[in-house]
C-alpha cells in the first residue's frame, strides 16, 4: 500500500478495505504489458478500450507496451447506476475505425457475468478481424453466466462489489488508485 492508497482509505468512510493495491495494480499491468508485447511483436494491434470503466487500465497498459499499437475505444452500457448486472448490454460510441483483418486486444477492467464480453466478441468478429483477444485486468470466476476465453487477466477476485482504478459505484470513485470493496 503507497501512502496515496493509505490517505484515500482514511478520508472515505464508505472504502472498507484495498483489495489490490495500486503498487499490486502497476506491477501487474508492466508483466502484462510485456507479455502483449511479445505476443504481438510482429503486428500493429489495436488497442481496444471498453469504456468507461477501461480506460484507466488501457492508459497505463499502453504505456507497457513496446510496440507500436494504435487505440481505439468503444462505449457500451450494461449497469443502469446499480450494483447488478441487468444483462443488458447497449452499444453507446463504435468503434472509430475499421479492426477487418487487424489484430484487436479488448481491454477491459473487470468481467463480471461475461454477458458483455460475449456480446462484443459476436459483433466485433462479424467484421473479420485477423484476431480478437481479451485483456482484462479483473476476473470475478464466480459471477461467471456465460463462458468467454479470457487471454490475459491480471487477478482473479472474489464476488464483491469492487471499485476504484476506473471502476465506478454510480459514476463515483474511478480515480481512485487502487481496487477497493465498499462497506456493506
Ligand atoms: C462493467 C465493465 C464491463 C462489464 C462487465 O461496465 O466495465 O464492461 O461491466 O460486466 P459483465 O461481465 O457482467 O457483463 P459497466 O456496464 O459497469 O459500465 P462502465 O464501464 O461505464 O462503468
Amino acid at each position: 500500500m503507497t501512502f496515496d492508497d493509505q490517505e484515500h482509505l482514511e478520508r472515505d468512510p464508505l472504502i472498507d478495505q484495498i483489495l489490490i493495491s495500486s503498487a499490486e495494480i502497476q506491477r501487474r499491468v508492466a508483466e502484462l504489458g510485456r507479455e502483449i508485447s511479445v505476443e504481438y511483436r510482429e503486428t500493429v494491434p489495436i488497442l481496444v478500450s471498453i469504456l468507461k470503466g477501461g480506460v484507466v487500465f488501457h492508459a497505463d497498459l499502453m504505456r507497457r507496451l513496446s510496440v507500436l499499437h494504435e487505440i481505439d475505444f468503444l462505449s457500451v452500457s450494461s449497469y443502469e447506476g446499480g450494483t447488478q448486472s441487468t444483462g443488458v448490454v447497449k452499444i453507446l460510441k463504435d468503434l472509430g475505425n475499421s479492426i477487418t483483418g487487424r489484430d484487436v486486444l479488448l481491454v477491459e477492467d473487470i468481467v463480471d457475468t461475461g454477458l458483455t464480453l460475449q456480446y462484443l466478441r459476436e459483433i466485433l468478429n462479424a467484421r473479420h478481424p485477423n484476431s480478437l483477444k481479451v485483456c482484462t485486468l479483473l476476473n470475478k470466476v464466480d459471477a461467471r453466466q456465460v463462458d468467454v476465453p479470457l487471454e490475459y487477466v491480471g487477478f482473479d477476485i472474489p464476488n464483491e462489489f469492487v471499485i476504484g482504478y476506473g471502476l465506478d459505484y454510480d459514476e463515483k470513485y474511478r480515480h481512485l488508485p487502487f481496487i477497493g470493496v465498499m462497506k456493506g
